[in-house]
């Protein structure tokens, strides 16, 4: 999808299509009278009665909404499409409205999703350009084009990668129509492709079934990705897995006939402090039927998308790679299956992680933390002072937070506001979850250190307790994905599939601690 600015007057833009957030300002000329009326049963008429509001400074564009939005077909409700064709004095061929919610609410996190969902409402009547006009509210014009931009690659995926009948319905470019500085509103639109396309290709992955990416495909990805952008890019495979004592990673591994592997990208720009160097780990899991405890059969076929935190920090380390930051960045990836088989590890046994801290394996399903035990150890001996993971690490964090935010946890209150200021700007949602200590008995082991599982209660905050031993006292943040990188249900603004929730978040935390 090609990106282009335009700083033409809306009306002026020739296109198949022109776009227009309506807001809903019902609320905005009522009064407290009004108000108490509808308390009492008075005013009934009226209470429901639409206001929507065309967010164009352009006349034209109110001019020639004017019938559709007077006659109330319009209402500015969040993700309400309304298309006009022939637009009267517009050189668009058609004109889109899409609905923003009330006015009042209206923020970059709504207008990502608005762009979205006209991307999804035009693609399937093969419209395969559109322009979309920033609306001129509070948000500063580039946080406009931002959201707009990132928020049409978001609408731009679709799933369907092996229908044999897959129309290919693609938008082939995306205008944003926009007012303010040119050189500063170009580049906040293209930090917003790199962005957006870097997502995309971490759906592309996440997407793929296990059985065309395996460990060692992922690894191709990565290579293949790390030689297009500059990035280095180191692979290891089992031998160099036991040799370096990863024992936690390995009793994973050891299942599978699949080999593993352990995916290192590196990002040393030119100019950039020796310190801090961004240590980004993630789960590559790229299928995990439980092992030994294997899991039931009902819903297995979605544990292809275990390796999406490994399929977030290699998009993410693209993004970092075109972005270009001061700052140093690794990436660790911890790619295996987790399988059953007369190789595989059982419960009972005991392995030794890479820190040397010994490990009662409970429960062969909990071996996300197992992977990424040695993966965050592995970070710390690279030099990386701070780390980040993501991983779809439990069930529990699906079970405490629905599909709606991720789940956070740290180790170190300032690093997560800084991260938490990234979400902002990035437009996710993920919650703080605690990590007491009083948590840590839910993980002692009578033989061993610890256990790898803490049982069902508190299992999301556990499964990160058993991280924290493993990033010690480097300031860490773990995201717990399992609920968020798989969207359930189609919406108007993403496809059912791979979310790519965080890759967004992470780059913009990058470029924070860049600055
Ligand atoms: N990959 C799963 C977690 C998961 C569940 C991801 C649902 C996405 C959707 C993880 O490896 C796992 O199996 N966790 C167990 C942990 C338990 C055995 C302590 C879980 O959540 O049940
Ligand atoms: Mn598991
Ligand atoms: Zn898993």
């Amino acid at each position: 999808m090609k990106t282009y600015l335009s700083l033409s007057s809306p009306a002026e833009v020739e296109t198949e299509c022109l776009v227009v957030v309506a807001l809903d300002r019902t609320e905005k000329d009522r009064t407290e009278k009004d108000r108490s009326d509808d308390r009492n049963g008075k005013n009934r008429g009226d209470r429901d009665k639409p206001e929507a509001s065309i967010e164009a400074s352009d006349s034209a564009i109110r001019e020639a909404a004017r019938d559709i939005v007077g006659s109330g077909e319009v209402t500015g409700k969040i993700f309400e499409t309304t298309l006009l064709h022939h637009p009267a004095k517009l050189k668009a061929k058609r004109l889109l409205l899409v609905g923003g919610g009330r006015a009042k609410n209206f923020s970059a996190f709504e207008l990502r999703k608005m762009a979205g969902t006209a991307v999804r409402t035009l693609k399937p009547k093969g419209v395969r350009s559109f322009a979309f006009v920033a609306p001129s509210n509070g948000l500063s014009a580039e946080e406009r084009v931002r959201a707009i931009v990132e928020g049409a690659f978001v609408g731009d995926f679709d799933p369907d990668t092996y229908k044999s009948d897959r129309k290919d319905q693609r938008i082939d470019s995306v205008t944003v129509v926009a007012t303010g500085d040119q050189g500063r509103l170009q580049k906040a639109l293209e930090e917003a492709r790199i962005i957006g396309e870097s997502q995309n290709f971490t759906r592309e992955l996440v997407n793929e079934p296990s059985n065309r990416m395996t460990p060692t495909m992922l690894a191709e990805h990565a290579k293949k990705m790390a030689q297009e952008v500059g990035l280095k890019c180191e692979v290891f495979g089992a031998d160099k897995i036991k040799e370096m004592k990863m024992g936690a990673f390995w009793s994973v591994a050891q299942g599978s006939d699949e080999p593993p592997a352990l995916i290192v990208l590196r990002y040393e720009p030119a100019g950039a402090p020796e310190k801090p160097v961004l240590g980004l780990v993630g789960k590559g899991v790229t299928f995990d039927t439980g092992g030994i405890s294997i899991k039931p059969a009902d819903g297995m076929e979605k544990m292809k998308y275990d390796m999406a935190g490994g399929a977030t920090m290699i998009g993410v380390m693209r993004a970092i790679a075109l972005l270009k930051p001061k700052i140093k960045v690794t990436a660790i990836v911890c790619a295996t299956e987790n399988m059953p088989s007369g190789k595989a590890q059982k419960p009972g046994d005991v392995q030794i992680a890479m820190s040397g801290k010994s490990i009662e394996i409970i429960n062969t399903d909990a071996e996300g933390r197992l992977v990424l035990a040695d993966g965050l150890y592995y970070a710390r001996q690279l030099g990386c002072t701070h780390l980040v993971d993501a991983a779809t690490l439990t069930g529990a964090c699906g079970v405490a937070l629905g599909y709606v935010n991720a789940g956070v946890f740290a180790n170190d209150d300032q690093m997560y506001e800084r991260f938490n200021k990234a979400l902002g700007k990035a437009g996710e949602k993920m919650w703080r979850l605690p990590l007491d200590e009083e948590y840590k008995e839910s993980i002692r082991s009578n033989i061993a250190d610890i256990v790898n599982s803490g049982g069902r209660w508190g299992g999301a905050i556990t499964a990160a307790m058993f991280l924290k031993e493993f990033a010690e006292d480097t300031p860490w943040i773990h995201l717990d994905i399992a609920g968020t990188a798989w969207m359930e249900d189609n919406k108007a603004w993403i496809a059912k599939g791979p979310s790519g929730i965080a890759v967004r978040a992470l780059v913009e935390f990058a470029k924070d601690f860049a600055a």
